[in-house]
This record gives C-alpha cells, structure tokens and sequence, in this order.
C-alpha cells in the first residue's frame, strides 16, 4: 500500500465533481480503498474521499468510533468503511451544528449544520452494497465525505462563518456553540 498525498483547499481536484465507479468491486478499487485508508489512519482523520488524494472516482472511506464524545445509540458508530458510488437522504428535517475539520483545511475547524438523521447506502469494494441508518457524528462524517465527491468543502455549508476558527483558538470559540465532537474528515 501507499501513503497518498492530499490536496488542500484551493487545488482544482477538490472542486470537481468525482464519477461514477463502473466495476466498484475491481481489482483497481479496491487498490485505491487500500492506499485511502492507510492514507487517512497516517494523517488521524476519520474520513476521506477519493479527490482529496487527486483521484476523481466516487470512493470514500470513513470510520466514527466509539469514545468520540458520547454514548449516543448504535447508529452513531460505525468501524472504518469504505463505500464505492455512496449516497444518502435525510430522514427528517432536524439538522444539528457541530465541529468539523478537513484534512483539506489543516489547522481549520468549523461549526457546520448537518441532518441529524440519515440513510445512506453504497456499493463495497470486497462485493455487495450496504445500507445503514446513521446519527451523530457517524451521519455528519458520511455526509462531509459525500460533500467531497460533489466538490464541496465544509465551509461551503457554514451558516455562520464566525464559527470558523484555528484549532489553537477553538476552545473560546466552543463556548459560543451548543454543541460540539466534530473531527478531522
Ligand atoms: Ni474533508
């Protein structure tokens, strides 16, 4: 496997929208899933997608672990996934603000409303499809990386950009903000 090099805020890649993967089990997917979640483990983020590391396919690769802030339900924990042609719909209109970074924006964190409640389902590099129910921080995480493929970046979705902090300064921000327990994505 390799350590990929990512692209940050400013480079083209990150504004396009990825394509669709044709053979989402394929021996050249299932290389890249490999290099993405070495990639994203070696940097401590939690999620990436593929045009973070100039690949223009729609992949992404996640994880929200346990001790991340609560002890919400089962559906706001997920063990690392990689999903080929994801997508999802909100399950309701309730959206919650919470902390995000991006290993596109080193440094960066920002307070960014996302649907509380989702389904997302996409096609899985070793075969199959999976569809799940996510909340919490496992939602916000699937949705910033569906973002990605899409070429939005989170600050995109700020409705409130004095919300928008360095990470050193973040702790008198948060005090501003109901609530918190984002990471970097
Ligand atoms: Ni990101």
């Amino acid at each position: 496997m390799t350590l990929l090099k990512i692209a940050r805020m400013g480079h083209p890649v990150l504004l396009r929208r990825a394509l669709e993967v044709g053979e989402p089990a394929g021996a050249a997917t299932r290389a890249l899933v490999g290099d993405m979640a070495e990639t994203m483990e070696d940097a401590g983020g939690v999620g990436l997608a593929a045009p973070q590391v100039h690949d223009g396919r729609r992949v992404i690769v996640f994880k929200s672990p346990r001790g991340r802030g609560d002890d919400g339900p089962e559906t706001a924990f997920c063990p690392l996934t990689a999903l080929v042609n994801p997508a999802f719909e909100p399950l309701g209109d309730e959206k919650e603000l919470g902390w995000e970074g991006c290993l596109s924006i080193p440094g960066i964190t920002g307070a960014v409303p996302r649907f509380a409640r989702i389904a997302y389902r996409g096609d899985l590099p070793e075969g199959g499809s999976v569809e799940r129910e996510a909340t919490g921080f496992h939602a916000r995480v699937v949705q910033h990386e569906i973002d990605h493929l899409d070429g939005i970046l989170f600050p995109r979705r700020m409705a409130d950009l004095s919300l928008l902090a360095f990470n050193e300064e973040l702790a008198r921000l948060a005090e501003a903000v109901s609530e918190s327990g984002g990471a970097t994505a």
